[in-house]
This record gives C-alpha cells, structure tokens and sequence, in this order.
C-alpha cells in the first residue's frame, strides 16, 4: 500500500498547477489514463476545430482553397513554420513542416552530407530509432560507401543510455557528420545538444538531431545552440494527430545549399507556377519540400501550435519534469523489491519528457495495466514507458498509476 500522503500531496499539487486548464482542451479516453503522449498524443478539441474547418473550406471552396482559404492552403507551411520557430529556438524560415520524419531525414541527409574522401564517415549511435539508422546507411550506400565502415557507431550501455563523452571521443579522424538523438526512445536520456554542438564544431563536423521525442516537451535553442540540422515528428508531444507531417530544421548558414531531393513545393514562390523545368529553389527550409503538401494532415497542427503558444514550452518542461519526478519517486518507493529497474537518467537535464522501467515481465505488466484502464507502452523485450505529459494529465493521475503498478506487482508477488 502506497502512503495516503502521495495522494494528498498529488491533489495539492494540481491544484496549484498554471497549466491545469489545458486538460479540458484534450478528448481523454473515457475509464482511462493515458500515460503514452511519447507515442501518440491525444486529439484536442483545438486539433478537431481545426480539421473540420479544413474539411469545410474543402467543401466550400474546392480548388480556391489554395489561395483563400484562411491561411491559404499555399501558405500553410508557412504559417505553421511561424508557430513552430518558438518551440526550437529558430527562426521560422529556418523551420519547415512537410513529409514525413523519415523523408526529412532523407532529404536533409541529401542535401547536407557530401562526402569528401578524407571525411566521409557519420556518427551515430546503437540506440538510434532504427527508421535514422536505415536512411544513414541507405545515403551511404547510394554514395557508394560501405556502412560497415563509413557509420561510426557509440555502443550505448545497459541502461540504454549514452556517455556523452564516448561520443565527444570518436568526433575525430575520418568523421565528416554526427547524427544524434535529442532524447532517447528508449530510455528518454536527454542529451547535451548544445554541448555536443559546440565540440563537434571545433572538431569540423556538421551536426544534426532527431528530435523526435523532445519537440513539445524539450524547449531547443537550435540557433544559439548553432545546431547544423534536426528533424521531428508531430504526432507525439505535439499531438498533431496519427501520421502528422513531419518538421525540420536547417540552420540558415546552409541556406546556399541546393536541395537534395528537389520537388516544385521547393521552388521559389514567386516562380513556381512559372512551370520552368528548370528548379529554382526557396532559400531556406522551404527549399526542403517536395510536393503538394497534404493539408488535411497539416490541419491538426494549426490546433495543437495554438495550445503550445498559449501554454509556453518553458511552462510545459517545468511540469513534464515534475510529473515525471512525482511519478518516479512513488514508484521508486516499491520498484526495487519487485524487480522493477528505472533506467531514465535521474538529473533533471538528463532527461526528457517520459520514464522507462526494466522489468523481466515487462510485457505482462504492459497488459495487466491496460486492463487496469492505463494506457502505456512496451519496447520489446523488457522496457515500459511511462509518459505523462504536461498538458492533459495530472500528478493525481501519477499517483493512481503508481498505485495500480505497486498493486498489480504485489498480487503478482503473493
Ligand atoms: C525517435 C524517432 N525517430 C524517427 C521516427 C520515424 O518517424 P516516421 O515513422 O514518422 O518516419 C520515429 C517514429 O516513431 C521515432 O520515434
């Protein structure tokens, strides 16, 4: 049994909570608790507005949507980039919304890795989501490259973290690029982007980030940090909805640099239904898109941005870090005894906007909690994440999920 003085405790901090009135902005799951915003955050009635209006200028309007719909559809990445540049530290030139994650890192890769014989190698790391890890090896191949020589790969350790100075020890040599993770999918180690920036530039080495898991709940400085390049999805803390389009993120130093992967959304606006076969391409982030961009999918995200503007990043990191922390230390108060392991780094700016727990039933626990009415999730063959996002869930909610794990560990126990 848990102590009473948790729940009390945890009532007493919703109610000072500033960013408490945002959850009634969320449909949360009927006899539920969601605790899994790391993979796909909920639908708000923002994100639902959003995308009816959408579907009504459709409706309306029909092809006229391209140029009066409000915005017009042909500006649309635009307006999104504008909302976005806060969340990353950018500026909104610099920031596109379009494809999807993957795509953007094919694009970025083709447009900003040139391999020059004496530094053609890419580092990266073991616990990469495996989608970067295919496109790294897929652009070294296309340049006639042998993976197994030209990706330089960190092992990560038990924990499924990485030292950062294991990183810092193998920008040398050959290597030309370094691709990391903002936060780890796994364990949700945040890493020290500025830090590894800065060095990784002393040494001459271009340096992006897949921020996957830290936009929307990580505030970026992607400017002042003088971070090369990064790409994201929108479907998990930003709750733009299943499949939302993807973001990225090119440094304006790169501007000169012509698109790898050219498509007429990438051409100069003023140009582009000039209809030229020959591509001259928007300077900036918008150079990076490729074809039509799919509004439908987009108009979540007109929705959820607003929410992230009025709530503010830095308001939505200091309770994400506080939920985590009440989460963890109740939980840690039985997890030893039941075999259960957290292996999120413990310092505040270490970690990112979910916890993970070991444990040799993992998969079982995941089910028995779903039954139980919470929502989590699994990374095979031992990991479950708990994430408890600033925006729709409480530190009531912590406790209630703590209890229902110490309570299910216990029987199983008995
Ligand atoms: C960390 C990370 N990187 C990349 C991806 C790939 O994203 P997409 O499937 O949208 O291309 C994911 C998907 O979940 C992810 O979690």
């Amino acid at each position: 049994m848990l102590s009473p003085h948790f729940l009390e405790k945890a009532k007493a901090l919703d109610a000072q909570d500033p960013l408490a009135r945002f959850r009634e902005r969320f449909y949360l799951p009927s006899n539920a608790i969601y605790f899994d915003g790391n993979s796909l955050g909920l639908l708000s009635k923002d994100s639902e507005t959003a995308v009816q209006k959408a579907l009504a200028e459709w409706r309306d309007l029909a092809v006229l949507g391209w140029t009066q719909a409000q915005p017009a559809w042909m500006r649309l990445a635009e307006t999104l980039s504008h909302k976005l540049a806060p969340l990353v530290g950018a500026e909104p030139d610099e920031v596109l919304v379009a494809n999807s994650t993957t795509v953007n890192l094919h694009q970025l890769l083709s447009t900003l890795y040139s391999p020059r014989a004496e530094r053609n190698q890419i580092l990266t790391d073991s616990l990469i989501f495996p989608s970067t890890a295919y496109a790294l090896k897929s652009h070294l191949a296309l340049h006639g490259l042998d993976p197994a020589e030209t990706l330089v790969v960190i092992e990560g350790d038990e924990n499924h973290t990485i030292e950062e100075g294991d990183i810092i020890a193998q920008m040398r040599g050959g290597v030309g690029m370094a691709l990391l993770s903002g936060v780890l999918y796994k364990s949700g180690q945040l890493l020290d982007m500025e830090r590894l920036t800065a060095i990784a530039h002393e040494r001459g080495i271009l340096i992006g980030f897949d921020c996957a898991h830290s936009i929307g709940s990580v505030p970026h400085q992607f400017d002042a940090w003088g971070v090369d390049f990064a790409f994201w999805c929108h479907y998990k803390h930003i709750n733009g909805g299943p499949g939302a389009v993807g973001g990225l993120y090119l440094n304006r130093k790169h501007f000169q640099r012509a698109p790898g992967l050219a498509g007429w959304f990438g051409s100069r606006p003023d140009r582009q239904f000039e209809m030229s076969l020959e591509f001259d391409h928007a300077v900036g982030a918008s150079g990076l898109q490729i074809g039509t961009p799919a509004i439908l999918s987009m108009a979540p995200l007109v929705g959820s941005l607003q929410i992230f503007e009025e709530a503010g990043i830095e308001n939505i990191r200091r309770k994400s870090l506080g939920l985590n922390n009440y989460f963890r230390k109740i939980t840690e108060t039985f997890a030893a005894a039941f075999g259960l392991r957290c292996i999120t780094p413990s310092e505040d700016n270490r970690r990112g906007g979910h916890v993970t727990y070991e444990h040799s039933r993992a998969a079982q626990i995941l089910e028995a909690l779903g039954r139980a009415g919470i929502v989590i999730d699994f990374r095979p063959p031992n990991l479950i994440r708990f994430a408890p996002t600033a925006l729709y869930n409480t530190f009531e909610e912590c406790y209630r999920v703590a209890n229902a794990l110490e309570t299910l560990l216990r029987s199983e126990a008995n």
